[in-house]
């Protein structure tokens, strides 16, 4: 098949948040040998890929995202060997390892952190962001926080100067122009694609690099209460600045150095911004595309997202579509259970490379975590405004005995369990043949079977009111897809070619596979299906 050497464009990632996947040790926290013993179930999935979340040693203020040694297991997760064990079981069953990459910042307990406030004339000195205060003696200038919308800047007292931290004070930035920094943090990447993983997500990317000339970014004039206050300012000095490709490019050269290594680049960025950071094939490979997460859940506006976005890419560059991770609320959630299914079908159909975040596959929903039990600093520092993780990181439901079997039934989980454990959960979702869990599975081994789903050409369709359809195209295999985005019936008069020739491969709901369609399709409420031709 083409593509042979770029797994990647035919493979779903799955995203494991470590914590919450599976305890093995009794300590209520996920591990790295729990995710060895829950291979079995990804592979039957048919996943292609497993994105590991951070599980380096971390002081955990930011869950992971506060590296202190980059090259090494936290014990929370277990020991590099225990890493090297679930590359070697991965790649025996086919599939492949993603890591995270956090270059932009570091553990405030980072030994290079530790040294670099030491004095001002340390070594390291100049591996993070260090500023003179501003002449009235205040912060340098008016950056803010993204997680309590006060000043990025924190006051060191011992040696005269700010720090910048753009996200907690825990997690002081790096500073990209320094070479000795640079080539030290470009082997960090070495140090893992050497240990045999197969790509990285590189966090917060477009933040890496700052303005060098540190100036204010403008007020946002839209900005009023109840908003994240860390948007009261437009970010134009703050993220996504040109010299950011330049990083992009430094990461991907590294990559190159390997075979059918891939980098994925965290972005929160409009369309037209994210499909620069394919840059001339020597960026990302897989540019974060969150388009999905801030579309309004209807079918003209999927519609017009998709084109936008299909027809933004530069040449040669794939797609890659994410309905779902550890810092956005569950999918079926945001758009209830019903359409929760016709968006796993989207997930999985369109072109480009899926990733699914765990426990979406059951339907696995938002946990109201209460007051006394929010764990997420950023809920912490800027409460009540729905910014707060937690709902979304809760352990995984395996089946209906005590804890899930998430963490053995005597020990506490790090983070409550969704109340509805013991009817959504993998076991019993495994049995029924109509359930979320066995749509997931269906598309997936639909998808890896066609290769119109899996590599071809994406076209949209014309269709009513309501229904975002659309057509992939190989050779001469052609496969539409039908979705219907409101809970009202729908009825859709197919294109010509289709007419009289169509066959439902599969719906939503399970249950119309290998009917055979006249010049119409009937689709039921929040019901959406893959046709192909009658042979
Ligand atoms: C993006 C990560 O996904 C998020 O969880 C984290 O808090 C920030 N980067 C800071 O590293």
């Amino acid at each position: 098949m083409a593509y042979k050497n770029e797994w990647w464009k035919t493979g779903v990632i799955y995203q494991v948040y470590p914590r919450s996947f599976q305890d093995s040790n009794g300590d209520g926290i996920g591990d790295l040998p729990g995710i060895m013993q829950r291979l079995d179930y990804l592979q039957w999935l048919g996943v292609d890929a497993i994105w590991v979340s951070p599980c380096f040693p971390s002081p955990m203020v930011d869950f992971g995202y506060d590296i202190s040694d980059h090259t090494d297991i936290d014990p929370i997760f277990g020991t590099l060997a225990d890493m090297d064990a679930l590359i070697e079981a991965v790649h025996a069953r086919g599939i492949k390892i993603i890591l995270d990459y956090v270059p932009a910042h570091t553990s405030d307990q980072h030994p290079w952190f530790i040294e670099s406030r030491a004095s001002r004339d340390n070594p390291k000195r100049d591996w993070y962001v260090w500023r003179d205060p501003a002449p009235d003696g205040g912060p340098p200038n008016n950056w803010l926080c993204r997680f309590d919308g006060e000043t990025v800047w924190e006051w060191d007292e011992k040696t005269g100067q700010y720090y910048m931290h753009y996200f907690f004070k825990a997690q002081p930035d790096l500073n990209w122009h320094n070479p000795e920094l640079r080539a030290t943090m470009l082997n960090i990447l070495r140090f893992w694609f050497d240990r045999g993983i197969d790509g990285l997500r590189v966090d917060a990317c477009y933040r890496a690099i700052k303005d060098p000339l540190f100036r204010d970014n403008p007020p946002n004039h839209d900005w009023h209460d109840g908003m994240d206050p860390s948007l009261k300012m437009i970010e134009k000095y703050t993220k996504n600045l040109p010299a950011v490709h330049q990083f992009n490019r430094w990461v991907r050269a590294v990559a190159d150095e390997y075979d059918e290594r891939m980098l994925i680049g965290e972005l929160y960025l409009s369309t037209e911004q994210v499909v620069t950071h394919y840059g001339q094939n020597d960026e990302f490979h897989l540019p974060l595309n969150s388009g999905i997460f801030s579309t309004p859940w209807y079918a003209e506006a999927m519609h017009g997202l998709v084109d936008h976005y299909e027809s933004s890419l530069p040449e040669g560059a794939w797609p890659n579509w994410v309905i779902g991770n550890h810092d956005k609320h569950r999918f079926a959630t945001h758009v209830g259970k019903a359409q929760a299914r016709v968006g796993m079908m989207l997930l999985l159909t369109l072109r480009g490379t899926p990733t699914l975040y765990y426990g979406d596959e059951i339907g696995m929903a938002d946990v109201e975590i209460p007051l006394d039990e929010i764990q997420d600093p950023w809920e912490k520092s800027a409460p009540n405004l729905g910014l707060g993780r937690d709902p979304e990181r809760t352990p995984m439901q395996w089946d209906s005995s005590p804890n899930a079997s998430f963490c053995q039934a005597e020990v506490s989980p790090w983070m409550r369990l969704s109340d509805d454990y013991k009817q959504v959960n993998v076991a019993s979702s495994r049995d029924k043949p109509y359930s979320m869990l066995s749509l997931t599975q269906a598309i997936i081994q639909l998808r890896r079977a066609t290769a119109a789903l899996s590599i071809g050409d994406y076209y949209s369709l014309y269709a009513p009111e309501g229904i975002f359809a659309y057509r992939r195209l190989q050779d001469d295999e052609h496969i539409i897809i039908a979705l219907n985005f409101t809970p009202y019936p729908k009825t859709w008069i197919l294109p010509v070619e289709m007419r009289g020739v169509s066959t439902i491969l599969l719906s939503t709901l399970l249950d119309r596979q290998g009917e055979k369609l006249g010049e119409s399709l009937d689709l039921r409420g929040d019901e959406g299906v893959i046709l192909g031709r009658c042979s």
